[in-house]
């Protein structure tokens, strides 16, 4: 087993360790008064009708002197910080007085950075406001440990759920109350290619339409390994997480992807299902880059399509960002020609989705501050200026399609018209818990022979992962 997946399982230990220790307390009473943001004269106030105003369900105390917001995520890489960067200029825009504090930390979709949080919140020294992933990430973590605040007032005020689409409201609430202001939606079910690559190597099928089975796909990957390409480029362990949830989606459908979440599950896990889709993930694991546990995070592995070297990679719609925006963050590359991009093998007319939110601590150091960041999160403007240059679309349905770009408002349009299921390592579909017990699973089949034996033994243990979570009897 390389360092890189012992480093990892242990980080997933501490975080289970961590998780394990949060039990759920009572929330903290809310305070029921606000003094009002205050606006420089030469503040520009927002002008749409629609941007919230604070929520009266919070309090100022002790919080005057300071205008600063500290709020926590992972985007620091490119791509996704130069989308955070241009929300905080909104933020600077509207609410000049207001100081934004960066405490984003690198790592891995988050994997790391939950760690660090969640040592925080553990020692109750939590920043004014956090990425968190709305559905069970948010509900079965923050909520049930009552480390978030209910938002009902801020929604309330600002008429947040109106627009936001159905699917996404029961995913932030609990028994009723909203907890969380999702700011995107991102689509994770995407194959991006290098279109030389597949003509070189005498890759006739068009991703877009052809790869109705990874079967299909890997078809294609003995063509492009014969002509000494690397098929399907990874990165670091969570990749691989990410590898597996869209190989078992397009092994098993939407439905039974969706059934593996239920309580009690209605796919079984120790069925014939599950092991396709170990057996699919086996051997797309079998045309990955033997470095791809080293890399640093999804950028890297994303690169190799962009620079040649490799011809799919499987990845979020962050990705798009990355290869469009401007250098010197961005690569600058032009779509259909440098790159392309198609649903991921089997996944035609499925949206495997996550949505990024942000969250109101329950001790929070300074609400209000605090309460200007959601505002500028869950505005027009703010959506508007992160989703286009983090290649994602916004979580709320009037942005203008015309700053999006064409992948985008593809993906704004699937995601109408798609099945959508939810994601399990970006935190939708499965406690915290769960996912890092899975993850654990992951990454020591990734370490094994993974032959039929192997897998038969991952099978088990994901059976096992799911009665730990309560949801298999
Ligand atoms: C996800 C997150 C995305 C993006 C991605 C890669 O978990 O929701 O917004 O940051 O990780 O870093």
């Amino acid at each position: 087993m390389g360092n890189k997946h012992y480093i990892y399982i242990i980080v997933l230990a501490i975080v289970t360790m961590v998780l394990s220790a949060c039990s759920p307390v009572t929330p903290a009473a809310i305070p029921t008064t606000l003094s009002p943001v205050t606006m420089s004269p030469n503040s520009q106030p927002p002008a749409e009708k629609d941007t919230p105003a604070p929520d009266s369900s919070v309090t100022l105390t002790g919080e005057a002197a300071s205008r600063q917001v500290e709020v926590f995520s992972w985007w620091v890489g490119p791509g996704e910080a130069d989308g955070l960067t241009a929300m905080v200029k909104v933020l600077g825009q509207m609410y000049p007085n207001i100081t934004f504090v960066d405490a984003a930390v690198v790592g891995e979709a988050g994997t790391n950075p939950k760690a660090l949080l969640a040592m925080r919140l553990a020692a109750n020294d939590p920043p004014d406001s956090w990425q968190a992933h709305a559905g069970q990430e948010t509900i079965a973590n923050y909520v049930a440990a009552g480390q978030i605040q209910p938002l009902d007032n801020f929604f309330q005020s600002t008429g947040l759920a109106s627009v936001l689409p159905p699917t996404l409201l029961p995913l932030i609430s609990k028994d009723g109350h909203p907890y969380s202001v999702p700011v995107d939606i991102q689509r994770l079910n995407v194959l991006w290619y290098d279109p030389k690559i597949l003509q070189d190597a005498g890759v006739t099928e068009d991703p877009k339409t052809a790869f109705t089975t990874w079967e299909a796909f890997f078809a294609a990957c003995n063509k492009i390994k014969a002509a000494g390409k690397t098929c399907l480029a990874l990165g670091p362990p969570w990749t691989s997480m990410h590898l597996f949830e869209n190989v078992m989606i397009g092994t098993i459908g939407a439905d039974k992807w969706s059934g593996l979440w239920t309580t009690p599950p209605t796919t079984d896990w120790n069925g014939p299902d599950v092991k396709a889709g170990i057996t699919n993930f086996a051997k797309a694991l079998s045309y990955t880059n033997s470095d791809a546990s080293t890399l640093s995070n999804w950028q890297p592995a994303a690169k190799l399509v962009a620079d040649g070297d490799a011809a799919f990679n499987v990845m979020g719609d962050w990705v798009y960002g990355y290869f469009t925006d401007p250098a010197p963050n961005g690569l600058a590359l032009k779509p259909h020609t440098d790159f392309d991009w198609a649903p991921s093998p089997g996944s035609y007319g499925i949206f495997n989705f996550l949505s990024d939110s942000f969250v109101l601590p329950t001790n929070a150091k300074h609400p209000n501050n605090t309460i200007t960041w959601l505002t500028v999160a869950a505005s027009k403007a703010g959506q508007e200026a992160f989703n286009p240059l983090n290649g994602s679309i916004c979580a709320r349905t009037d942005c203008d399609p015309s700053l999006f770009s064409e992948y985008s408002q593809g993906a704004t349009k699937d995601w109408s018209t798609d099945k959508l299921v939810g994601s399990l390592y970006h935190g939708v579909v499965a406690a915290p818990a769960w996912v890092i017990t899975i993850q654990t699973t992951v990454s020591l089949f990734q370490s094994s022979t993974m032959d039929a034996a192997a897998q038969a033994t991952f099978q088990q243990a994901l059976v096992s992962a799911c009665s730990s979570d309560g949801a298999c009897q």
